[in-house]
C-alpha cells in the first residue's frame, strides 16, 4: 500500500512538472531582409534547428527587417529582457565597448577569410567577452562580408569623395575614415539609408554587396566602387541575465547548435556576396561597378590607413598585432 502510494505521488509530481515546464521563448531581432542575405540565412538556420531539436523546450521567433526597431533599440530591448537575441554589426557596439573598433579599421583585413582566422584565434575568441560588463553577452561571430563604397557620382580616387555626405553606422572609426577622404560622415540607422540616398540627404554610403543589393541602394546611386576596404560582421548576442538563467542542458544545446550553424552559414557568405555583386552588374539600373587598378586602390589605402593611429590605444596593441598577423 505504502509503495503504491509513493508511485502515485511520483506520477502526480512528474505530470505537474511537465505541465509547469514552460517553453522558453527567444525573440531574435535584426535589421536586414531578403531571403538569401547572410544574416537572414544564418538566423533562419539557427531558428529551424532549435525549433526542431528543442521542440517543446525552446522556441525561436525571428523578427528581421527592423520590425522591432533599429539596432540600438534592439540592443536596449535585449538588456531590458524584452528581446532575447540579436546579431548587430560589430560597428554598432562602441556604446558598450571600444574593443570592437578593431573591425572598423580600414584595410586591416585582406578578405573575409582573414577576418575568420582572426576571430578564431585566441585573441579573437577573447574579444567575445568584451561586452560582459555591460550586461550583454557575445556568443559568436557571423560574417556578412567586405564593404564597398557607393555614391551619386563615380568614385575612382579618394579625392572624388571630397565634400560628399556619406551615411555611416554609429562608429567613430568610420567617422574618422570618411573624414580622411574629405567626406562628411552622417551616422544613420540602416532602415533610413535608402530614403536618405534617394532624396539626397546623403550622397553615398559604404556596405557589403548583400546589403547594397537587398536594400536596393544601387538603384539610387551612380556606381559602386569595389574597394573591399573594411569588414561588416555581426556579433550574435544575448543578455547575461537571460543566458545565465537558462537551465544548463538547454544552454549547452543552444551553444552547440549555434556553433554548428555558425560554421555552415559563415562558409556560405563569399558565394552569397558574389551572387549579389553579379545581380547588381546584370541589373538594368544606372549603377555601374567600378573596379580599381592596384595603383588606384593603393591611393585609398594611403588616404585611409592613417586612421589606425587614432584608435590603437582603445583597441590594444596586442589585439592589433594578432589581427595584422593573419
Ligand atoms: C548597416 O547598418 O549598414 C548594417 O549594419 C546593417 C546590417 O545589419 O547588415
Amino acid at each position: 500500500m505504502k509503495k503504491t502510494l509513493s508511485v502515485l505521488v511520483g506520477v502526480i509530481l512528474l505530470s505537474t512538472n511537465i505541465a509547469n515546464a514552460k517553453e522558453i521563448e527567444i525573440k531574435f531581432a535584426h535589421v536586414t531582409g531578403g531571403t538569401t542575405h547572410p544574416k537572414v540565412v544564418a538566423s533562419e538556420m539557427f531558428a529551424k534547428r532549435v525549433n526542431e531539436e528543442l521542440k517543446g523546450k525552446v522556441k525561436v521567433s525571428l523578427f528581421p527587417g527592423s520590425q522591432l526597431g533599429s539596432e540600438s533599440q534592439i540592443l536596449e530591448g535585449i538588456i531590458l529582457g524584452d528581446i532575447q537575441m540579436g546579431a548587430p554589426s560589430l560597428s554598432k557596439l562602441e556604446q558598450y565597448t571600444l574593443k570592437f573598433r578593431i573591425f572598423d579599421l580600414p584595410f586591416l583585413f585582406k578578405d573575409i577569410n582573414a577576418v575568420d582566422r582572426f576571430q578564431s584565434s585566441p585573441a579573437g575568441k577573447k574579444l567575445l567577452s568584451a561586452l560582459d560588463a555591460s550586461g550583454l553577452k557575445g556568443l559568436t561571430y557571423w560574417h556578412n562580408g567586405m564593404k564597398q563604397f557607393s555614391a551619386n557620382k563615380p568614385l575612382i580616387k579618394p579625392s572624388d569623395a571630397d565634400g560628399l555626405k556619406f551615411r555611416i553606422q554609429s562608429s567613430d572609426v568610420l567617422k574618422a575614415q570618411i573624414e580622411a577622404i574629405g567626406g562628411i560622415p552622417q551616422k544613420m540607422a540602416f532602415k533610413e539609408v535608402f530614403g536618405a540616398l534617394q532624396t539626397g540627404i546623403v550622397d553615398g554610403q559604404e556596405n557589403t554587396w548583400s546589403n547594397i543589393y537587398t536594400k536596393k541602394f544601387f538603384e539610387v546611386q551612380d556606381g559602386v566602387t569595389e574597394t573591399n576596404h573594411g569588414v561588416l560582421d555581426y556579433l550574435v548576442i544575448t543578455s547575461q541575465d537571460f543566458w545565465n538563467g537558462l537551465p544548463a542542458d538547454i544552454r549547452s544545446d543552444l551553444d552547440r547548435i549555434l556553433k554548428e550553424t555558425t560554421q555552415e552559414a559563415n562558409a556560405r557568405v563569399n558565394g552569397i556576396n558574389q551572387s549579389f555583386r553579379q545581380k547588381i552588374k546584370d541589373s538594368k539600373n544606372n549603377s555601374t561597378i567600378v573596379e580599381l587598378t592596384s595603383q588606384q586602390r593603393q591611393e585609398w589605402v594611403n588616404a585611409m590607413k592613417p586612421v589606425w593611429n587614432k584608435f590603437s590605444d582603445d583597441i590594444g596593441q596586442d589585439i592589433l598585432d594578432a589581427a595584422i598577423n593573419n
